[in-house]
């Protein structure tokens, strides 16, 4: 571990964000350069994203929900599939979001891809995925990652981290490496379909490019330019 890489609780100066400035490249998103839809765009740029050695986890994605009231929460997960239907996550059908989602299917994903300047906002509806594409996908999960899928009842207060290492190891006793784990009832997909994608390219004195798809009625897409 480098020096710097070490975490110090103890630091005392934390540095001012209002002093921190970049400088982001010079290099644009012009409307001729845009794919016919927002998926074949994402594809693009999620391509060039997963070759940068400097981003780390780029299906990593902020998705935000907001309940019936709209008070609104936000939490990282991972993309795990997209094409013309829709982007794909999996989580707890308990969890806040899942309960956010069924009160309130709308939903943004935002992928913060910074070494590159680039970001992506995705705002659909949120569907759950079928059972079947659920199990598909449950079954290229690691074991261990088939289990916690189990152990966790997601969102909700665990009075103890050791409880929640003894209904792992209950588990793990249960369903030894090799078995197959059945899939919990109360885990899945959501497919985000969307209704508008924006593209964000940051550019000199941030004057950004920000190209925004959104969906017309007749299933086409509009694509139009918005101010930085
Ligand atoms: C990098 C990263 C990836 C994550 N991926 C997922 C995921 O794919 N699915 C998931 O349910 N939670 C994932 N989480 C955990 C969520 O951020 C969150 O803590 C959890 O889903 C509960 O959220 P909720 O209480 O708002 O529903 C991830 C967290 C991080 C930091």
């Amino acid at each position: 571990m480098r020096q710097d890489d070490r975490v110090n609780d103890h630091d005392s100066a934390s540095p001012d964000p209002a002093a921190m400035r970049t400088q982001y490249r010079a290099e644009g998103l012009a409307e001729d350069d845009l794919a016919a839809t927002p998926v074949e765009q994402f594809a693009r740029w999620f391509t060039q994203a997963a070759a940068q050695a400097r981003l780390f986890e780029p299906n990593a994605m902020v998705v935000s929900t907001a309940d019936a009231e709209g008070r609104p929460s936000s939490r990282t997960v991972l993309l795990k599939h997209f094409d013309e239907q829709g982007f794909v996550f999996y989580t707890n059908y308990g969890s806040r979001k899942a309960q956010d989602l069924a009160e309130n299917p709308y939903v943004s994903l935002l992928f913060p891809w910074h070494p590159m300047a680039r970001q992506v906002i995705v705002r659909g509806v949120a569907r759950r995925t079928g059972r079947d594409e659920t199990a598909a996908y449950f079954r290229t999960r690691p074991h261990g990652s088939q289990l916690g899928a189990w152990a966790s009842v997601q969102s909700s207060v665990v009075p103890s981290r050791a409880e929640l290492d003894a209904s792992y190891a209950e588990l793990a006793a249960r369903y030894p490496e090799g078995e197959q784990v059945p899939v919990p009832p109360h885990w899945g997909g959501f497919r985000v379909a969307p209704e508008s994608v924006e593209f964000w390219q940051g550019r000199e004195n941030r004057l950004h490019d920000r190209l925004q798809y959104v969906g017309e009625a007749d299933g086409g897409w509009r694509v139009e330019r918005l101010s930085p």
